[in-house]
């Protein structure tokens, strides 16, 4: 069959919505990032950008871009870390990283989607086994789906199902050539909840395996310097390969992995996505550079994210309004309808001067949507109490959508409906979306 008239007919659930494009998707914010920019326009609070630490428009780190870019072309050094890629701006900044995130040595990504992949594709042969949570970002499961060795998911955070699967697995694999390699997030990007570390350190001590965390949303607001995840568990010395990226609490873009110096110095050269591309331009990892030093200069930004988080949910929750329970400052409004009743709630918030985005199956469960809140540093008491506001006039509106209780049980058929329909847990996972 002729590709494009096969792609005609092959309509993913989202660009059934594509007429909604720049209203659903494809929406254009403009102005500076920050708590308040304009979406048609009209000034709006803006609750959509990861902009956790509110670093992305750092005066500093953009006159560091606009300088090196000056002085260099805004793509330098133009090639491939392997082959002349190499600054000292690129060393320099590793070893900070390492020291932040108490690892003995750093590697940067171009890119976090495409880096950690890769990360996943390269540690792996066909005589190890993957096992990971069904809920972790889209770039590990693209990284599972490159492995053409044995593969287990285990249900979102449950510690005891993992355990069944590692033991599947050494059952299964040769303990001479085969190794396991367990994948969670540090923070989860849809429901905003930790991974629970300290448990799963502690299958450690029972089983050989090589722990992975995506940090991506941990990186600059857990533990108590910023340093995420591990650090916030106080478990730094048992991840065994630390990553993140740089488009959230350090608001520039490009990534980096840290860990023991044997699994860096492999990575190092065996990582395809960054043997075969461009390492990270000196305008973007400058800015990363300079936002990581006042992250840790400043602690008071971290410390106004949690009392703007808890504010916010703590809000929320008191009206009823179900958003699970986030420990971190992603908070999920999680809405029971379809995804025409999730856009009309949508549309309401952004008419009374609300903006973010919906979030839709195959992200979340069929006859579910989600609206994906962010406070930032940069959020004031009045963007908070505004919104609270509208949306305390929303459930009114909409309270079956909305409130806790109202249709609790209809998201429990409509999970298990999913799960059926998906054959398990692995196809949901594999169609997992993430920020
Ligand atoms: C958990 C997680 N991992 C990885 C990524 C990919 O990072 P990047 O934006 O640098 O490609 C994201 C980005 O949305 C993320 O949320």
């Amino acid at each position: 069959m002729n590709l494009s008239k096969k792609l005609k007919l092959r309509v993913s659930e989202i660009q059934r919505y594509q007429d909604y494009r720049g209203l659903l998707h494809h929406m254009e914010l403009n102005g500076e990032i920050s708590n308040r920019m304009t979406f048609d326009n009209k000034e709006t609070v803006v609750w959509c950008v990861n902009d956790y630490l509110g670093l992305m428009n750092n005066k500093e780190s953009k006159q560091l871009a606009a300088e090196v870019s000056l002085k260099y072309g805004s793509a330098y050094p133009h090639a491939t870390r392997a082959t002349f890629g190499e600054t000292k701006f690129h060393r320099e900044f590793e070893e900070e990283l390492a020291d932040f995130v108490n690892q003995e040595s750093a590697y940067l990504l171009n890119l976090g989607y495409a880096g950690i992949c890769s990360i996943v594709d390269a540690l792996t042969d066909r005589h190890d086994t993957i096992i990971y949570d069904q809920a972790i970002h889209a770039c590990s499961i693209d990284g599972v789906r490159l492995h053409n060795g044995r593969k287990f998911c285990f249900k979102h955070n449950s510690v005891a199902h993992l355990e069944t699967q590692i033991k599947r697995a050494l059952k299964r694999h040769d303990p001479e050539t085969g190794s396991i390699l367990v994948i969670i997030d540090g923070v989860y990007s849809m429901h905003g909840e930790q991974a629970p570390l300290k448990e799963i350190v502690a299958l450690k001590k029972k089983y050989d395996f090589c722990l992975l965390v995506d940090d991506s949303h941990g990186f600059g607001v857990l533990g108590h310097s910023g340093a995420g995840a591990a650090q916030e568990h106080d478990v730094e010395d048992e991840v065994d390969i630390y990553v993140a990226t740089f488009t959230k609490a350090i608001g520039s873009l490009g990534a980096f992995v840290a860990g023991n110096k044997t699994i860096i110095d492999y990575l190092r050269y065996n990582t395809r996505s960054q043997i075969f591309s461009r390492t990270i331009p000196l305008s973007q990892l400058l800015p990363a550079q300079n936002n990581l030093r006042v992250l840790r200069k400043e602690p008071g930004r971290r410390i106004k994210l949690w009392n703007n988080t808890i504010r916010f949910q703590n809000g929320l929750k008191k009206m009823g309004i179900n958003i699970g329970e986030p420990e971190s400052p992603v908070t999920p409004i999680r809405i029971i309808g379809s995804i025409d009743e999730g856009v009309e709630v949508l549309l309401d918030l952004r008419n009374n001067g609300v903006f973010s985005y919906l979030v839709c199956y195959p992200v979340v469960p069929k006859g579910t949507c989600l609206i994906r809140m962010v406070p930032t540093y940069n959020h004031t008491t009045q963007d908070i109490d505004h919104t609270l506001n509208v949306f305390k006039k929303l459930t009114k509106k909409y309270p079956e959508r909305l409130l806790k209780n109202h249709g609790d049980e209809k998201v429990v058929v409509s999970i298990k409906q999913t799960e059926k329909q998906d054959k398990g847990l692995l196809i949901r996972s594999a169609t997992q979306g993430g920020k």
